[in-house]
Formats: structure tokens, sequence, C-alpha cells
């Protein structure tokens, strides 16, 4: 039986129960990586500072190479016994090392090392996040792009409202995508300090070095408190605050491809190989990858939910209740980047349909907006402009008919500054041409958004 590393002071053994109820080994066993990197730097750096000797540093770090190599190769073994990452690694290495492997817990105890590890994994997760967020930001990039001279009618309330290009509907969400990547990167400061040091929450008597460990581990700046480093959990709040709001990002998207790719919409055509059938509608064809973002969306904000309320009634300074962390962090981490992943491949594969997006810029009174602003060109207050053209749209309906469908002698019935140049204004491309002010739809600011995403994007 394994033996604990913190038995001495118990009488009875731990009941079966409890070893099941509290271990950690079964998700925390991938924080190894960062586990031992971190491990190493403790090891040189009392090595340095002289309280333990170069040798046994030496033999330690080696060690820890053999036991990283064994992992990797999945051919360690986990005990359940010993609790969590830090303990089976380091009763590993005691078993393989003898007596050098024991003093490498001088001056550290697992909650600051717990602290580090997730610091270092979660500095890699994001880095990985960002990566991902960039070539989904690609993605978007060439939709805009490539379809830059399509025009579909832009909803509010899911009602017809004013004609856009695809491509400023395109990169509308290039936006959302790019403030999530600027709120990553601010969180990512506050992630990047390191706690080692703090030991379990009082700091250490032993003479360490904490500066030459941030150097080694590649942090950016030290915790400035021991209570606070061993305790403090925000930066995992902060990080699957930031997470829920790409999810929500990308469930919003979702929700319009899974509208789009409708019978009744029909605007685009997903690629197959993003979408699967029925297993007994042979005709099938559906968007389950926007679907389970969307759905993926809920276990996110979730995930937000538990670190928050696990966060909320904590004295100081660490509780086993922050144990709890991890599995939302991990589930985070994962779903997150799978479904930016998922996302940039539907995207690159989705198609636009040109014809079903002119035939609904046919209904819809979509330029309807620009009739009243020819109005109030003309000298018409845009009040007045507003009630006479809210006036010609109910003819329009009791006439079936559209704007454009009017003759001159209809329109100026309803008010006489109109003139024959009143119908490029009703046209959609005359609409959107005009729409030229800036962050708006017009071809020019289009082309100007695209060209500023893209330096942004080769620069950021
Ligand atoms: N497995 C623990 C965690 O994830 C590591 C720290 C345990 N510290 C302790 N004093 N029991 O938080």
């Amino acid at each position: 039986m394994a033996k604990k590393p913190w038995g001495g002071r118990f009488k009875e053994s731990t009941h079966e129960l409890v070893e099941r109820f509290t271990e950690s080994v079964s998700f925390d066993k991938r924080l190894y990586r960062w586990d031992i990197k971190g491990s190493m730097a403790h090891a040189r750096m009392l090595a340095k500072q002289g309280i333990i000797s170069k040798d046994d540093a030496e033999r330690i770090v080696e060690g820890l190479s053999v036991i990283k190599e064994k992992i990797d190769k999945g051919e360690f073994h986990w005990d359940q016994k010993l609790e969590d990452v830090h303990m089976n690694i380091e009763a590993e290495l005691s078993r393989l090392i003898g007596e050098p492997g024991k003093r490498l817990h001088t001056a550290r105890s697992r909650n600051d090392q717990v602290a580090t590890d997730i610091r270092l994994y979660l500095k890699d997760e994001i880095n990985s996040l960002d990566k991902a967020l960039a070539s989904l930001q690609g993605a978007i990039l060439y939709q805009a792009k490539e379809y830059m001279g399509y025009a579909m009618p832009g909803f509010t309330h899911l009602q017809h409202a004013q004609p856009v290009l695809w491509s400023h509907h395109m990169m509308a969400y290039f936006e959302q995508f790019r403030r999530d990547r600027e709120r990553l990167r601010d969180t990512l400061k506050r992630v990047d300090v390191c706690p080692l040091g703090s030991a379990a929450l009082a700091g250490t008597d032993f003479p360490i070095d904490r500066e030459y460990v941030r150097e080694e581990l590649g942090f950016s700046g030290l915790t400035r408190n021991s209570m606070d480093a061993v305790s403090d959990r925000d930066f995992v709040a902060e990080f699957i605050f930031c997470a829920s709001l790409i999810m929500i990002h990308l469930s919003r998207l979702s929700e319009e491809l899974i509208l789009w790719s409708s019978e009744e919409f029909s605007f685009v055509e997903l690629p197959d190989s993003f979408c699967t059938g029925s297993s007994i509608m042979p005709q099938k064809k559906n968007p389950d990858c926007p679907e389970l973002i969307r759905g993926k969306t809920g276990r996110v904000i979730g995930d937000l939910v538990a670190i928050l309320t696990l966060i909320k009634g904590l004295p100081m300074a660490y509780n086993r209740d922050l144990q709890e962390d991890k599995e939302p962090l991990f589930d985070a981490c994962d779903t997150v980047r799978s479904c930016v992943e998922v996302m940039e491949g539907v995207l690159r594969g989705m198609v636009p349909k040109k014809e079903r997006l002119n035939q609904a810029l046919k209904s819809g009174y979509l330029t309807a907006t620009d009739l009243a602003d020819y109005l109030v060109e003309k000298g018409v207050p845009f009040r007045t402009a507003h009630e006479v053209v809210g006036r010609v749209v109910a003819y329009c309906i009791e006439n079936n008919k559209e704007l454009w469908d009017l003759d001159l002698d209809e329109l100026r019935s309803f008010s006489s500054v109109i003139e024959e140049d009143c119908f490029e204004r009703l046209s959609i491309d005359g609409s959107i041409k005009k729409r030229n002010s800036y962050g708006g739809t017009s071809p020019d600011q289009v082309l100007k958004a695209i060209e500023e995403a893209e330096r942004w994007l080769a620069e950021f």
C-alpha cells in the first residue's frame, strides 16, 4: 500500500471511501508537464541557494525527466491513494532516486505548487486559444473577401430592416472575436505571475530566491502576498468568463447559421463535411456543429457559475474546496478551443446563396428608411418624412406592391417633393452605397474595415 506523504500524525489508515472522495489525480494528472517543470526550477533554486546540494538537485532533475518520459509514453502508474498529481510524482521520484527525492519539497507546499501548475497550464492554454481565434478570424475575413459583392437583408427583431453587404455582416463577428482576444491578452497579465515560494500560506524561513524561479519558469512577475497567492483563483474565474463570452459569440453565430441553412431562409449552404445526416430521414442534412456549439455554450457558462460559487465563501488562505477549480477550468478550456476550431471549419466551407439572398432582398420594404432620408434631403423634417413613408408602406401593403413598383405619380401623391431621382435611392445597391458613415455598410467602408482588420490580424 502506498504510504501517505503526510501520514506521520495519523493512527488509522484512510477510509477507502475517503480516498476515492478526496482524490484529484484522475483529472489533475493532466498538469504533470507543468508540475515537473515547476519542480525542476524549484530544485535548481534550492541548490543555487545552498539549501540542498548541487548533486541532489541534479539527481532530482534527472529523476523528474525520467518520470516525465514515462508519463509521456503512458507508462506511468497513477495511484489514487496518493491523492493528486503532485504526490504521485514526488513519491515516484523518491522511489526512483531515494533520499534526494525526499528533499524536493523543502520550502514548498502543494498549495503554492498547484497554484503554479494551474497558472503555467493556463498560460499555454490561452496562447493556443488565441491562435485558434486568430485562425477563426482568418476564416471570417475569407468569407468577407470572397463574397464581397453579395447583399442581404439586415435584420432587427429578426424582421427585414435595411440592406447590408454580406461582408459587413461577417465583419461584425470579426469585431466580437477581436474584443475576445484583447480580453484574453489582458487576463493573461494576471495569470502570468509566479506564486511559488509562498509555501503553505505564510512564506518560508529558507533563504529562497523567488526571482530566480520566476525567471526559470518564464513568468512576468511575482505574486505579492503569500496568503493571497495560495488562495487566489480570480484568474481562473476571469479566464472562464472570457471563455464564456467567446462561447456566447460563437453561439450567436451558430444560431444564425442554423437559421440561414433552414429551408425557410436558405441563405447558405454549409459544407457537407461539417454536417451530419438522419438515421431515419434520408433527405436530411443537419447543422449539428453549430447546434452543438450553441449547446456547449451552456456548459461553459455553467463552469463560470461553478468557479464563482466555489470561491465566494472561502476564508483565507488555502481550502480544499479549491481542488474543485480544475474540472470547470479544464472543461472550459477544452470546450471553447474545440468549438473555435470547428467553427473555423464551418466558415471556411460555407457558401452564401446569392440568388436566394437577392430574392430575400425583394421583400420587406428594406429601403423605406432611404425614402425617408431622401425626403429629408428635399427639406422635409425627419419625423414628417417618417410619417409620409409609413403611409407609402401601408399603401404598398394594401396593394401588394414593393416600394420600387410605385410610379412617380403614385409616389408624388404622398409628397410633392419626390422626383425621378428617388428611384436610385429605392434600389438595394443605391441604399448600400449611401450608408457611407464610418463603420457603415457601404462598399467603401467595408473594404476599409477589411483592410484594417487584416493589418490588425497580422500585428496583434
Ligand atoms: N489537489 C490539491 C488541489 O488541487 C492540491 C493542494 C492540496 N493541498 C492540501 N493542503 N491538501 O487543490
